[in-house]
Parts: structure tokens; sequence; C-alpha cells
């Protein structure tokens, strides 16, 4: 029986640090485990321009202990107005890896997204140009269509046409839920690749609703049914470079949370890796997280895998902190409902 792991250090390719105490609060839990992460650019206001995801990665430099051995890589928050000059520029310097497009109002400080896709197209079209991804949230924001079929309708009316309309564009399908992503993304080509995240391998829609509403599993995209759960474990666990991980580990207050209009979002910083050991473990793949959380991701972003190591070793129950203290209040650890036995070593 395999009892330790030694793979290179993991990168996440999808997270939320926010800002101020919250930043400091979270950067730890992210810091101790991973080499880089793609920084999630809804601030409020949003990371739009360069100069301001600049100063974002000095805050986020500046925010944590120990924080000179991980890497942010910057993103820009796609608006109407975003300027195609200002990205290439901050591209070429370094600072950026991704845009971010959030359709507008589709989830948490999205307000300022597209609307309107042709008044993004010069955008799109240079970062074809440059080589420069697109990270999209991927969900149609329409009152007539079901909030369980908005991944679906979203591939077949935007994401499709769009990358027709803009050969080149490399996209990143952002937290895929479905067999539907899954299918389009690994049929997609070399052009395309998909984060999923750790919660959405664990949880569908019954653990959010069955037996009492559980704030701490609501994240947009929601969870889906077990079918579509089993097709992103599958996913995740085959080996195809297509698909890497991308926590969205995204923190809010209990309060916000707890509350009669509940934030969205899952913090799985803490215990992302022990959790995705188990799930490996659980679909006899073991040998398959390495590529999932260190080498697929970089693959598609073209950067070098990390040069150090993390150590797992299997054991009795690993003991982390159910919450996570901040000056406004206590945030909530995603909790998966099965002790984990996968312990990252110090
Ligand atoms: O659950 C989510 N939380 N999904 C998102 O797309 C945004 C994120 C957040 O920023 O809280
Ligand atoms: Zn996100």
């Amino acid at each position: 029986m395999t009892d330790t792991l030694t793979i290179c250090r993991p990168d996440d390719w999808h997270l939320h640090l926010r800002d101020g105490a919250m930043l400091k609060a979270v950067l730890p839990e992210t810091v101790r485990h991973f080499g880089r992460a793609i920084i999630m650019p809804n601030l409020v206001p949003p990371v739009v321009t360069g100069a301001q995801a600049l100063a974002y990665r000095e805050r986020i430099l500046a925010a944590a202990p120990g924080v000179g051995l991980f890497e942010p890589l910057m993103t820009l928050y796609l608006t109407e107005d975003t300027d195609p000059a200002d990205v290439a520029e901050a591209h070429a310097s370094g600072l950026i890896k991704a845009v971010k497009l959030y359709p507008a109002g589709a989830t948490t400080n999205s307000a300022s997204g597209v609307n309107d896709f042709d008044k993004v197209r010069p955008v799109l079209e240079k970062m074809a140009q440059i080589g420069l991804p697109l990270c999209v949230h991927g969900e149609v924001v329409r009152d007539d269509v079901d909030i369980f079929d908005r991944e679906a309708v979203f591939i077949d009316t935007v994401l499709d046409p769009l990358r027709r309309a803009t050969p080149g564009l490399r996209v990143v399908m952002e937290h895929i839920t479905t067999k539907d992503g899954v299918d389009y993304a690994r049929d997609a080509g070399p052009s395309v690749g998909a984060t999923i995240t750790t919660h959405h391998l664990v949880i569908n829609r019954n653990h959010l609703l069955v037996g009492g509403i559980k704030p701490h599993y609501y994240c947009l995209p929601l969870a889906k049914r077990e079918t579509h759960r089993l097709a992103l474990r599958a996913a995740a666990t085959s080996g195809d470079p297509t698909f890497f991980l991308g926590t969205d580990s995204a923190p809010h207050l209990d309060k916000d949370k707890e509350s009669a209009c509940g934030c969205a979002g899952c913090f799985t910083a803490t215990n992302t890796m022990s959790i995705l050991a188990e799930v490996f473990e659980q679909e006899g793949a073991l040998d398959k997280l390495e590529g999932f959380t260190a080498h697929h991701g970089p693959a598609f972003y073209g950067l070098p895998v990390n040069e150090t190591t993390i150590t797992l070793t299997k054991g009795s129950p690993v003991p982390y902190p159910a919450k996570i203290d901040t000056p406004e209040g206590p945030l909530t650890v995603f909790d998966p409902g099965f002790a984990l036995h996968w312990r990252v070593e110090a």
C-alpha cells in the first residue's frame, strides 16, 4: 500500500484572495502548499488595468510572511471598456497571465462584466494574436434558463460561437461542473483547457439541499446532479492534460454566507491537497494526482513546473481548523464530509 507520495509542488489555477484583512487571513492557507496561483480579479472595484494588477500583486506579496516563495499570477477583469493595448502591455511585461471573462451578473462582483460580446471583440482578437488565455466563467445569465442548465447553454450559445469567431483564442473553461463541460473541453483540442475545483469533485446538489440548506456548499456554478460529479471525477483522474486544478477557493465571512441572501463560494485552500489525495485514492488514481495538480496547468500556460516538491503521508485522520479567523469574524473551511488521511508534510 502506498503511504508516502512526493509530487512536484502544486499550483492553483483559479483562486480568490480578496484584499485587506481577508487577504492577510487567507493567503497563508494557499502559500503553505502551493507554488503559484492564478489570482481572480473580482475585487470591489475590480482589477481592470495593468496598473491595478501591479498594485494588487504588490499588496499580495506584502500580505504574508513567507509569501516570497509563492508567485501570484495576475489576471485582468474583462469589461466592455478594456483597452487592448493595456492588455498587450501587461502581458508583454510578464505581469498578467490571463484575462477573466465574467458574463455580467453571473456571480460575485460580476456587475462590470460583459453583456455585449461585440464590444470586447478587439481585446479577444489581440489576445488570440499574442497567445494570452481567456479564463471564462461559463454560465449564461438569462431568466429563461434554469440555473442548473446555465453551463450547458453557455457552451452552446456563447463559448462555441465565440471560439469560432476568434480563431487561435486560448480558453480556460473555469470550474466546470457538468459532463457537457468535460466533453466539450476534451474534444476541443489544445487551445482549450478546463479547471476543476476540489469541492465539485466531492459534492453534488443533494449535499447542498437535502436535509436543510448548507450555505457552505453554495457556490457558483452550483454543484449539479451525481452523474455530472462522476464525470468530473473521471476527467480529473484520467491523466488527460486538458484538466487541471483550479480550486476557486472563495472566502466569505460566515455572517455573509449564513444569511437570507448568502454569498457563493467554498473555501478549500486549507485542506485541498488532503481532500484531493483522498479523492484520487478513492478512484484508484493516486498516480494521476501530480499531473492534475502540478503538471497540466503549467503545460497549458506555457510555464515550467515548480522545482520544489511536497510530500503527503497517509495515516490517522488529519486535523484541520473548522474556521479561519479574520478581524471581521470567522470563515468556514470546506468540510468534505469524510475523514482525510493524507497529510501534507511541513
Ligand atoms: O462560488 C463562487 N464564488 N463562484 C464565483 O464565480 C465567484 C466566487 C467568489 O468570488 O466568491
Ligand atoms: Zn472563482
